[in-house]
């Protein structure tokens, strides 16, 4: 495998330590051949965006080396595009063709539709990327470090924010890549992604290579086991449980134009998880969004038999409790300390609230208590959120819907974008919530993650409700071909 003079990139004894002494990287070797598609995975926390950053020369190792044969270029985890500009002008931002000292705008969006028509990318040069829906926003990241002509490119975390057909064209896109030559990492915890696209794969834990995968070598099994060290965790138990009256809707409706909820009807009893499937982008945030009294809607909403009404504050006075989708967006502030995130929410009642202020000795036991029964990885609970990785930050934000026990829970994409182990023990906390008679409303765009943990299951489609299918009679074809707009039964 380690032919020399062959790597476009090769990283060697690599360490790195943040300040705080946290070691992310730990004598890490590794190295990518031009034309293949490597896969770097690992659990969160394990160093892999650390790691990408230094191979990318935008973050200095500790200690060891790092060597390229040209440029290269790294598509980020959170996007790093600049909202209020062009699709061009980011595109050459930093890198600006200039005539005399002004701009030259027009060279600048030829160069972005040369690139696009090169590459099969289709973009919009003069599209605001404020407006663009993820996967278009991921193209303009990748078009834009694709005009540096680079000879390594490196994903982190791709499609964590795709849709299932998105991740189709984003794959076609990266094997085109390869094809031309390209040496191509993708950070992914998503182990049917490795198997299917990948031709090696190195698995990393806690700073250290655990696991090399070569050509014809790779194995799911093997690779879930390295990733965690040991068995994946099983899902928790479901018990036989009491019905009781939880959510009802009647005629729900929310939203303008095409994401808006139109009219549904359905009921989430306390003690089971009701399960929406459906593909991102069919009115999903909206109903979440109108449940949690965060946008106005029509129609009626019951919580145990009384109305629901009023917003955010007074329906999670009610116990109704949200794990948004977007944690860093709606979820944490992560300039915040994990104590203060940690009681966000429940600012305003007791225990956190006492008197006027908020109870400091309170605060940190909410805290502590959600860090150790959800398995937060932090050095403290008085650092800032911000050093969180993707999964420990959701880990908290599950720990906070649940810590007040909630009679409803709004379980929004809970897994979106974190790590099997993480997912496992997230998945287990619904069906604990569900257990100790939470009514459960899971909104998820993962099919298989429906299957698996709902009682009843509810199509959307265009911001339309199908009827509901019980446990017993899941069908994944049927699920599937509802998802795609087929006729319903009447
Ligand atoms: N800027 C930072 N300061 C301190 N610690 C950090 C910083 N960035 C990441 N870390 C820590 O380094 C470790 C590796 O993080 P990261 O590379 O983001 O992992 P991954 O991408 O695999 O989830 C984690 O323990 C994380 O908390
Ligand atoms: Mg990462």
């Amino acid at each position: 495998m380690n032919v020399p003079g062959r790597a476009a990139l090769e990283l060697r004894a690599v360490r790195k330590v943040y300040p705080g002494n946290v070691c992310a990287l730990d004598g890490v070797d590794i190295e990518l051949v031009p034309g293949e598609i490597h896969a770097l995975c690992g659990e969160n926390g394990a160093g892999k965006t650390t790691l990408v950053e230094i191979a990318a020369g935008e973050l200095r190792p500790t200690s060891g080396s790092v060597h390229a044969i040209g440029n290269v270029g790294l598509v980020h985890q959170h996007f790093e595009l600049i909202g209020r500009l062009h699709v061009w002008e980011n595109v050459v931002l930093g890198f600006e063709p200039r005539r005399g000292v002004r701009l030259d705008a027009e060279a600048a969006r030829a160069r972005v539709r040369a690139l696009s028509q090169s590459y099969g990318l289709e973009l919009d040069p003069d599209a605001l990327v404020e407006d663009l829906p993820v996967g278009i926003a991921q193209r303009v990241e990748l078009v834009r470090e694709l005009a540096r002509d680079p000879a390594v490119l490196i994903f982190d975390e791709p499609t964590a924010v795709l849709a299932p057909a998105e991740i189709a064209s984003f794959f076609a896109t990266v094997r085109a890549l390869a094809a031309r030559g390209a040496a191509v990492l993708i950070v992914t915890h998503k182990l049917g992604e490795i198997v299917a696209y990948a031709e090696r794969a190195t698995v990393l834990r806690a700073g250290k290579v655990v696991a090399r995968f070569g050509k014809g070598q790779i194995e799911l099994d093997a690779i879930a086991r390295a990733m965690v060290g040991g068995e994946i965790p099983a899902l928790a138990e479901r018990v036989v449980t009491a019905l009781g009256m939880g959510l009802v809707a009647r005629d729900l409706e929310a939203g303008q134009g095409a994401h808006a909820l139109r009219s549904a009807s359905f009921e989430v009893r306390r003690g089971e998880i009701l399960a929406i499937a459906g593909v991102e982008g069919n009115g999903q945030s909206v109903l979440a969004d109108a449940i949690a009294g965060v946008v106005p809607s029509v129609g009626s909403l019951e919580l145990e038999g009384t109305p629901l009404q009023g917003g955010a504050r007074e329906r999670i006075a009610r116990g109704v409790r949200t794990i948004p989708g977007d944690r860093q967006r709606e979820g944490l502030i992560v300039s915040w300390s994990l104590v203060e995130n940690a009681v966000l929410g429940d600012q305003d009642r007791p225990p956190v609230r006492k008197g006027i202020a908020i109870d400091r000795v309170a605060a940190g036991r909410r805290a502590r208590e959600i860090v150790e029964r959800f398995d937060v990885r932090t050095t403290s609970i008085r650092t800032t959120v911000a050093t969180l990785s993707g999964g420990n930050q959701q880990k908290l934000v599950v720990g906070r819907a649940l810590a007040g026990a909630p009679r409803l829970l709004l379980a929004y994409q809970p897994t979106r974008g974190i790590d099997v182990g993480a997912a496992a023990l997230v998945q287990s906390s619904l069906i604990a919530a569900r257990n100790a008679g939470a009514a459960v409303l899971l909104i998820s765009f993962e099919l298989d993650e429906i299957l698996a943990l709902a009682d009843r299951i509810a199509v959307i489609y265009r911001g339309m409700l199908s009827a509901t299918m019980l446990r017993d009679a899941f069908d994944r074809g049927t699920i599937g071909a509802l998802m795609a707009g087929a006729q319903r039964a009447s």
